[in-house]
């Protein structure tokens, strides 16, 4: 499992996070949602060892990523996630089957150019994408792309999926497709994800719990239906996509 304990991080002087706690629990997709700009993606790239806290200890199966210094051992941790990053982050030089391929060449060090290939076909196939492997990524529509993410994000068989932004920018149809694999391998696979959305039609199927980020902290954490009858008014405002409510969205950083 994964234990996020008092974990704090600044840029500069702007203050991010002010103490996030969250446990992950083994088998579950817990979502994190909140207003753009509240620090959802630092605190998955904290997660996966991609970013250092300031303060605080991030514990993936009992060790702290935070204070994993030896490059081979964050590797080996590092090893544990598969990352769909915002926005899918796909190499536009590489073909669609090698972008698959190239994470788990990355990650299984040895494995044939050839068995890397038919992972990357099966993984693909997965995701519901049948001939792509020799296109390149700019000649995808954008849920294609975000399929080709989930691919490689999946390649290396994680126990751990950690997604940013899943869907956004999807059509609800293409949405609800990703959000039904999303679920599928939680299912099917057992595997125990974290996802980042402003999507709530998503973050309600997808989720077993959501967990509400605002001013640096989880200020709710509760299964969908508890999330969707709460009656904290900052939950409520955002869950219910308000301009009215408690929540002021800044238009200039001196607001
Ligand atoms: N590497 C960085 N250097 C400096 N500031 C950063 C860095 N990464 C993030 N930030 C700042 O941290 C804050 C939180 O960013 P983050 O990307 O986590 O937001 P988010 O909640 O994911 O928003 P969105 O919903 O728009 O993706 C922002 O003010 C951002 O400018
Ligand atoms: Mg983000």
């Amino acid at each position: 499992m994964i234990q996020i304990r008092n974990l704090w991080k600044k840029f500069g002087s702007r203050r991010v996070l002010c103490g996030v706690d969250l446990d992950i629990e083994e088998g579950e997709t817990i979502t994190i949602i909140g207003g753009s700009g509240t620090g959802k993606s630092v605190t998955l790239k904290h997660m996966v060892g991609l970013m250092a806290p300031d303060q605080g200890t991030i514990l993936v199966d009992g060790v702290d990523i935070a204070a994993v210094h030896h490059e081979e051992e964050l590797f080996k941790i590092q090893n544990k996630f598969g990352f769909l990053f915002q926005g899918a982050a796909l190499f536009d030089s590489l073909t669609v089957g090698e972008n698959v391929a190239f994470g788990l060449k990355n990650l299984r060090p040895g494995v044939s150019e050839r068995a890397a290939m038919n992972v990357a076909k099966e993984k693909l196939a997965l995701v519901g994408l049948h001939e792509v492997e020799h296109m390149k990524p700019s000649e995808l529509s954008g849920g294609m792309r975000k399929r080709v993410g989930l691919a490689r994000a999946i390649a290396h068989d994680p126990k751990y999926i950690v997604y940013d932004e899943p869907t956004t920018g999807l059509d609800p149809i293409t949405s609800d497709v990703i959000n039904e694999l999303i679920v599928e391998l939680r299912r099917k696979l057992g595997v125990t994800s974290v996802a980042v959305t402003h999507d709530m039609v998503s973050a309600y199927k997808i989720s077993t719990r959501i967990a509400m980020l605002y001013e640096g902290k989880i200020i709710a954490l509760g299964t969908p239906a508890e999330i969707q009858n709460t009656s904290n008014p900052y939950v409520k405002q955002f869950v219910t996509g308000s301009s009215h409510g408690p929540i002021k969205i800044k238009l200039r950083e001196s607001d």
